[in-house]
């Protein structure tokens, strides 16, 4: 994991790469606000913790984060979620019903300390309102994108990543041609059953998105993109017409091992 990077105005990048062979590597991101009442976005992945949470407490102190906003329910995104919460006393976790359901299965969290909202509901903080919505893209049904009104920023949880080449801060860094590529198969493999949506109700999902205007787009998995946005709507669009992906049998897997010990 590398050193937390700052991505927008108040906001930081806790960033860690997962190598796709062939491909590159898929970024995981989770994000604090420091704000009046500092917030994290996501807490990254289990095997991420000790660097992450060294990285985190660089930045904040334990007694003073005061939300944990959790965009969905998976590892990658909720990994360190208790381990966040045992070490910060004054912090909540925001997130839909759902996720503490699908995470009451390994731990029952407190209900003293959640906060439960629903897609269109806002997490209002001393200085800003978190306003959330259904991302475009998903694998959970508890998933949550967060615009940040104080900075234009919009969370989008799976939504909006990439895999890139190597490993890179801005979507600048990529070329256009390997941050698209990455882009579709990501965002279509993530979620297949986009094959299956109507056009015009997916493009809606996009517009909900569209409307705040976001300066900056943080995806859970891409590098920081700025000034982007109509690009990334007009890009998301095209994601049900990309073909399905089909990932490698055991016989494609033996063949790619076999290259890598020769
Ligand atoms: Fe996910
Ligand atoms: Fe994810």
């Amino acid at each position: 994991m590398q050193d937390a990077v700052q991505v927008a105005p108040q906001t930081y990048a806790f960033t860690a790469h997962m190598p796709v062979p062939n491909i590159g590597v898929l970024p995981v991101n989770s994000y604090l606000i420091q704000g009046d009442e500092p917030t994290l976005i996501d807490t990254n992945m289990e095997v991420e913790r000790d660097d992450y949470l060294k990285n985190l407490w660089s930045l904040v102190d334990p007694d003073e984060l005061r939300w944990i906003v959790i965009t969905h329910d998976d590892n990658d995104h909720a990994g360190n979620l208790r381990a966040v919460m045992e070490a910060a006393p004054n912090a909540k976790v925001a997130f839909n019903w759902l996720a503490k359901a699908r995470i009451d299965d390994h731990w029952d969290i407190p209900m003293d300390r959640v906060f439960f909202l629903n897609p269109g509901q806002s997490l209002r903080t001393a200085d800003r309102e978190l306003v959330t919505v259904r991302p475009p893209i998903f694998d959970s049904p508890a998933s949550l994108g967060i615009y940040d009104s104080a900075t234009g920023t919009f969370f989008g949880g799976d939504s909006f990543g990439s895999i890139i080449p190597e490993p890179v801060e801005n979507v600048a860094d990529v070329s256009q041609q390997a941050y698209e590529d990455g882009f579709r198969l990501f965002n279509s493999l993530l979620s297949p059953w986009t094959q299956l949506v109507d056009q015009q109700k997916f493009d809606a999902t996009i517009e909900a998105v569209a409307r705040f205007k976001p300066k900056t787009i943080l995806s859970g998995h891409g590098p920081t993109a700025e000034g982007m946005s109509d690009q990334l709507m007009q890009l998301m669009s095209t994601i049900p017409q990309v073909e399905p992906f089909v990932g490698p049998d055991q016989a494609a897997v033996e063949a790619i091992l076999a290259q890598f010990e020769a």
